[in-house]
């Protein structure tokens, strides 16, 4: 069976917990796209010490492997940024679609989570979501998952960081941060992750009974 569900949204407004969620959920195979940008941009950091050259961008990403994307240090403030840079290069953009494509029609479902997922990788998705939550509640999400792993950022330079991010993805010539016009939306900053994630599963649901 090809099912693919995407789910797009700015950082840190659930997307990630609920893609994990439902694919556990549905047996679906998960893919983070956010990781393919990060693994790229941290390997484009340390290539060019510091400065990143995008022609070297653009070869990183076509020559990623599994090892990559299983680094410790991409969950870093430094991966985050480096990443929506590398993400703003369309030769980058490029050399990671066919990765996604395929990892999107593989048998047996795939849950993809990502900026533009439902709008350019996917969009023939059997389930489009877009998870977005006010900028207050994602600082106050990321600041706490940060703390956990011992970053000494406050709330408001972790806000500071995140409007930097989203106003980068967003306004990015190549496939931008956007809610396709068939996604559906799922505002987070009032609902628990519980609740967000039964309301993606009875959509998800919904469609497969719908054959
Ligand atoms: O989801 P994330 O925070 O791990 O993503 C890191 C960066 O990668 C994000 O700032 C923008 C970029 N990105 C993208 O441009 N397209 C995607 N499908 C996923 C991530």
């Amino acid at each position: 069976m090809k099912f693919t569900v995407a789910i797009d949204g700015p950082a840190a407004a659930g997307k990630g917990t609920i893609a994990r969620a439902v694919a556990a959920e549905f047996g679906f195979a998960h893919l983070d796209t956010g990781l393919l940008y990060r693994a790229v941009g941290v390997k484009a950091l340390e290539r060019a010490g510091g400065v990143i050259d995008p022609i070297a961008a653009e070869l990183i990403a076509g020559s990623l492997t599994e090892a990559d994307l299983k680094r410790a240090d991409l969950r870093t403030t430094l991966a985050s940024r480096a990443a929506s840079k590398v993400a703003a290069i369309p030769g980058v953009r490029a050399a990671l679609l066919r990765f996604q494509h395929d990892f999107a029609r593989r048998d047996g479902g795939a849950v993809l989570d990502g900026r533009d997922i439902g709008s350019v990788i996917c969009p023939d998705a059997e389930v489009k979501l877009f998870v977005t939550a006010d900028d207050a509640r994602r600082a106050q999400r990321r600041h706490r998952e940060l703390a956990a792993a011992g970053s000494e950022l406050t709330v408001a330079q972790v806000l500071a960081d995140l409007k930097a991010r989203d106003a980068r993805d967003s306004r990015r010539k190549d496939a931008p941060l956007t809610r396709a016009p068939d996604a559906v939306l799922l505002d987070t900053t009032e609902l628990s992750i519980d609740c967000a994630v039964a309301e993606a599963t009875a959509l998800i649901r919904a469609r497969i009974e719908q054959g």
